[in-house]
C-alpha cells in the first residue's frame, strides 16, 4: 500500500464534517438489505400473542401476517421468512405435518401470496423442529440421535409442499448433511426451476436461539441440546467446509447464524467464495439489545443501526432481523 506520512496524512482531515463523513461512508444500510423473520400462529382472525422472551414481538394469525407483509412493502423491505407455531396435537415423532400441503405454513404463503402477490419475496424455514413432539430439528432413534438420511426425505417433501404453496426461497435450518443436493434435485423435478434454496450453512449450536424456542414453543419439548447436528461455536475452517458444500449442492446463497458473534466466519466466507451471504442476528441477539437499552446501557436504535452495519461491512448481502421494520424506518426517516 502507498501512504503518505503524518503530517501529510491526516485521518481526521476526512471525518471533520458530517458531509465529509456521508462522502466517505464505505457501507451503506437500505430497508433492501432487510429479511422480516415472522411467526404464525393457528388462530381466528385479529389473533395475536406477544412472545415474552422477544419484548414487541409478537405470533399472529394468518391475517395479521398478511398486514405485516404489506407493512413490509411498505417500507421497502423485500422479503419475510414464515415460522409456525404448531398447534400441539399436529406435533409427533414423525413430524406428519412437515409435509402436510394444508398445513400452517403452507395456508399462510398462499394467503400473502394472494394478497401481495410478487411485491413481496416468501422465505420458509426447512427443519422439522416445529412439528416434532421433542423439538429437535430430524427424526429421533431409539437412542436418541438425530438420523440424518430419513430426516433428508422429509425435509424434500416438506420443501417441495413449500414451492407448491407459492414459497420463492427455502431455507435448510436443519444441518442434516446432504440436504441442499436432494431439494434442488426434487425442486428441479417438480418444476420450481427458480425457487431459490437459502442454505443455513454455517448454523451454529448457540445460546442465542433460546427466544425463538418460545416463539415457536419447541422450549418446552426440546430435550438435550443439537450439538450432534449445528456447528461447535469453537470452529471457523468447519464453517468454510460446511459453505463450500452447500454451494457445490447448489445453494443460490448462504447463511451464517447467530450473526454478531460470528463476523469473522461472515468475513472469511465472503472472501472466499464470493457468493451472497446473509446473516441471521437471531431471537437472543434481538432479546440483548431490547434488555441493553432497557438497561439504560445505550439507546435501542443506536445498538441496532451499529450491528446491522456491521454484518454489512463484514461481507453480507442482507441479515435476517426481528428488528426490520425498526430498522427501516430509521433509514426512511
Ligand atoms: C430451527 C430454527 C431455529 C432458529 C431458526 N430456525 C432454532 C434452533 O435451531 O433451535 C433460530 C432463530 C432465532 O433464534 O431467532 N431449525
Amino acid at each position: 500500500m502507498i501512504s503518505a506520512r503524518y503530517p501529510a496524512l491526516r485521518l481526521r482531515r476526512t471525518r471533520a464534517s458530517a458531509w465529509s463523513r456521508a462522502l466517505h461512508r464505505e457501507t451503506v444500510l437500505t430497508p433492501a438489505d432487510l429479511i422480516w423473520p415472522l411467526f404464525v400462529t393457528d388462530g381466528a382472525v385479529g389473533h395475536s400473542e406477544p412472545v415474552a422472551s422477544l419484548p414487541g414481538v409478537s405470533r399472529w394469525a394468518i391475517d395479521g401476517i398478511v398486514a405485516r407483509a404489506r407493512e413490509a412493502i411498505g417500507l421497502g423491505i423485500p422479503c419475510i421468512a414464515l415460522f409456525p407455531n404448531t398447534p400441539p396435537d399436529r406435533r409427533s415423532d414423525d413430524a406428519a405435518e412437515a409435509s402436510n400441503p394444508d398445513n400452517l405454513v403452507c395456508r399462510t404463503i398462499k394467503a400473502v401470496r394472494e394478497a401481495c402477490g410478487s411485491d413481496i419475496g416468501i422465505l420458509t424455514d426447512v427443519a422439522l423442529d416445529p412439528y416434532t413432539s421433542h423439538g429437535q430439528d430430524g427424526l429421533v432413534d431409539a437412542r436418541g440421535y438425530v438420523v440424518n438420511d430419513d430426516t433428508v426425505s422429509i425435509l424434500v417433501d416438506q420443501a417441495v409442499i413449500q414451492a407448491e404453496a407459492g414459497a420463492d426461497i427455502v431455507a435448510p435450518s436443519d444441518m442434516m448433511d446432504g440436504r441442499v443436493h436432494a431439494i434442488r434435485m426434487a425442486l428441479e423435478m417438480g418444476g420450481h426451476t427458480n425457487v431459490q434454496i437459502m442454505a443455513y450453512a454455517a448454523k451454529y449450536a448457540s445460546a442465542y436461539y433460546g427466544p425463538f424456542r418460545d416463539a415457536v414453543g419447541s422450549a418446552g419439548l426440546l430435550k438435550g441440546d443439537k450439538a450432534s447436528y449445528q456447528m461447535d461455536p469453537a470452529n471457523g475452517e468447519e464453517a468454510l467446509r460446511e459453505v463450500a458444500l452447500d454451494i457445490a449442492e447448489g445453494a443460490d446463497s448462504v447463511m451464517v447464524k447467530p450473526g454478531l458473534a460470528y463476523l469473522d466466519v461472515i468475513a472469511r466466507v465472503k472472501a472466499l467464495y464470493q457468493v451472497p451471504v446473509f446473516a441471521y442476528q437471531v431471537s437472543g441477539e434481538y432479546a440483548l439489545i431490547e434488555a441493553g437499552a432497557a438497561a439504560g446501557i445505550a439507546p435501542r436504535d443506536a445498538l441496532l443501526m451499529e450491528q446491522l452495519v456491521a454484518f454489512k461491512r463484514a461481507g453480507c448481502t442482507g441479515m435476517l432481523t426481528y428488528h426490520a421494520p425498526v430498522a427501516a424506518r430509521l433509514l426512511n426517516g
